[in-house]
């Protein structure tokens, strides 16, 4: 048994630079014909120098592949409207962090003062830049998500031609407000359709599992599975797989991310095909994506395929999501 999907696009990557982005790109780059790459970099990428030197290093190390890197800028306070009118044509979105909120996010903005920053979300509007958006406050780790939305609210009320993505979208109160604005919109990763704190915590701690947002309770996980395995319109995929070397999560202190993308799509599959949606997923992993950002992505169609596999333990010294449990989709090499 088999099936294809058509230039399947991942909304919300971490690269990284350097050895791991030679290690690790690969794994998207095989398998997904585009991906929106997140410029949360040490310095994280704040200019079209940088950005187009970023854009280079990832074409270098995924030469061979069929593979567009959508690349985004990190949100500063002094963005003009003349430089977003140039860096316009080089980029697909412009990704905002509340300071000190996750990974790389120090130099985020200290305080989301709408009236202070409506020139430049009036300028994206404008220009049809969509703004990308980690909706956590400094608040208690289960509801930061949950009191970022009032934020969402005032945003896509004061700018109703401002394109919001809510990006890796966590709860209830998220998937309730995203229905109920035109402008907001949503990823939605891998693992907050899989998991919940339990799994991160509940039992042993499983560092490999611990993201920010944080999963959260049952009833969470299942409304972001009712809009993704429903491909609903204003949802798209973004597996936010972010990758940390082995010593960096296995410690004290370990780094918020998980490393995703070498089962994207198997995970995606069983996914599916358990709530008999698998018709769906064509439109979740790709065609939503198109529409909300109109992209027209690269053609490549990636097989899938029934065949059990195990999951390697380790992956160049980053361990990924489900290291060694067994799959039952491959993807075709
Ligand atoms: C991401 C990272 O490591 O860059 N970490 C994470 O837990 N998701 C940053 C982010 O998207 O929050
Ligand atoms: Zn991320």
């Amino acid at each position: 048994m088999q099936f294809t999907l058509n230039s399947p696009l991942d909304m919300h990557l971490h690269l990284r630079d350097g050895d791991m982005l030679k290690n690790i790109a690969k794994f998207s780059a095989k398998e997904f014909a585009g991906a929106l790459i997140m410029p949360n970099l040490m310095p994280p990428v704040t200019d079209i120098n940088s950005l187009l030197s970023y854009k280079e290093r990832i074409l270098e190390v995924v030469s061979g592949e069929n593979f567009t890197p959508y690349m985004s800028l990190f949100f500063k306070s002094d963005y003009t409207a003349d430089f977003l009118q140039k860096a316009k044509p080089y980029i697909a979105a412009i990704k905002l962090y509340p300071s000190g909120v996750t990974t790389n996010s120090e130099s985020g903005i200290e305080r989301i003062d709408i009236k202070k920053l409506s020139p430049i979300f009036e300028a994206m509007s404008e220009l049809c830049i969509p703004l990308c958006v980690h909706g956590e406050t400094n608040g208690f780790v289960m509801d930061r998500e949950r009191e970022f939305c009032a934020v969402y609210e005032q945003l896509a009320k004061a700018f109703p031609n401002l394109i919001i993505i809510m990006e890796h979208i966590t709860t209830c109160a998220s998937a309730e407000i995203l229905k109920r604005y035109e402008n907001l919109y949503a990823t939605i990763t891998l693992h907050h359709l899989l998991i919940t704190l339990d799994d991160v915590a509940g039992g042993l701690l499983n560092p490999h599992l611990f993201c920010k947002p944080i999963a959260k309770r049952h009833e969470d996980k299942e409304a972001l599975q009712e809009l993704a395995l429903n491909a609903n319109k204003k949802v798209m995929f973004g597996s936010d797989s972010a990758p940390h070397l082995v010593d960096k999560k296995e410690r004290c202190g370990c780094a918020a991310g998980i490393f995703s993308a070498p089962i994207i799509l198997s995970a995606l599959a069983e996914l599916f095909e358990k709530h008999n949606k698998l018709t769906n997923l064509q439109a979740f992993v790709s065609n939503n994506a198109r529409d909300i950002y109109k992209l027209t992505p690269i053609e490549k169609n990636i097989i899938l395929e029934k065949k059990e596999w195990i999951v390697p333990a380790k992956l160049h010294d980053v361990v990924p999501m489900f290291a060694g449990q067994s799959l039952k989709w491959k993807v075709k090499p």
